[in-house]
């Protein structure tokens, strides 16, 4: 079987770097090839999760690549079609709702317009306090879009975060590998 190159883009839910982290690590150890990427906004800010550059370095060094951040760095996703599932680990409400409505305007939105314009699988991380609030419509249209995957899902914490979602990171690689083979792992909600 050929190597699986993934495109792996971090946005900004800062909370949760440590545990795409973990996810990165785990495709690597898979033998993936990962091309790593971050939103604008996760490749600048500094939060109290951690400084941008020491989460850039990291990468940089697990992955051996430099991580890609701009529109124009992305942008030959498209035409050089080089990758076979696009990963976006963590995903803000604020991607995932601007991919409902086909807004293209960061790094994060630009790699995954230019996979899914080629038909290459999407597998979307979610993790945002309004996935049931504001977000809960762009979650119900992005659903049943064709190509587009979700990591298994759930509230993290009903009573005192009633809108939150967040997914169960350590499903990444079975994500992964599902929809390269065009499959929902299921639960998607559990
Ligand atoms: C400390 C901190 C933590 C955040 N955590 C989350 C989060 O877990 N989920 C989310 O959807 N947005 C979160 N945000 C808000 C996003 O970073 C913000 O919506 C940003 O515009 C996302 O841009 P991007 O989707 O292009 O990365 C957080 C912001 C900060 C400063």
């Amino acid at each position: 079987m050929e190597t699986l190159k993934v495109g792996y883009c971090l946005t900004g839910s800062y909370c949760t770097f440590r545990k795409s982290l973990t996810a990165l690590a785990d495709l690597l150890e898979k033998g993936f090839e990962v091309y790593p990427m971050m939103s604008e906004n996760a490749y600048h800010t500094d939060t109290r999760f951690g400084k941008a550059k020491d989460f850039v370095a990291t990468i940089e060094q697990m992955t051996g690549k430099k991580v890609l951040s701009t529109i124009s760095e992305v942008e030959p996703i498209g035409p050089k079609k080089y990758i076979d599932v696009m990963v976006l680990s963590p995903c803000t409400g604020n991607t995932l709702s601007k991919l409902a409505n086909g807004i293209t305007d960061t790094a994060a939105t630009m790699a995954t317009k230019a996979s899914l314009r080629n038909g290459i699988p999407v597998v979307i991380a979610l993790a945002t306090n309004d996935g049931l609030g504001q977000s809960a419509k762009s979650l119900g249209m992005l659903m049943p879009v064709k190509n587009v995957y979700f990591v298994p899902l759930a509230q993290d914490d009903p009573i005192k975060k009633p809108t939150s979602l967040v997914c169960d990171f350590t499903k990444v690689t079975e994500t992964v590998l599902a929809a390269a083979e065009g499959k929902q792992v299921e639960p998607v909600i559990f």
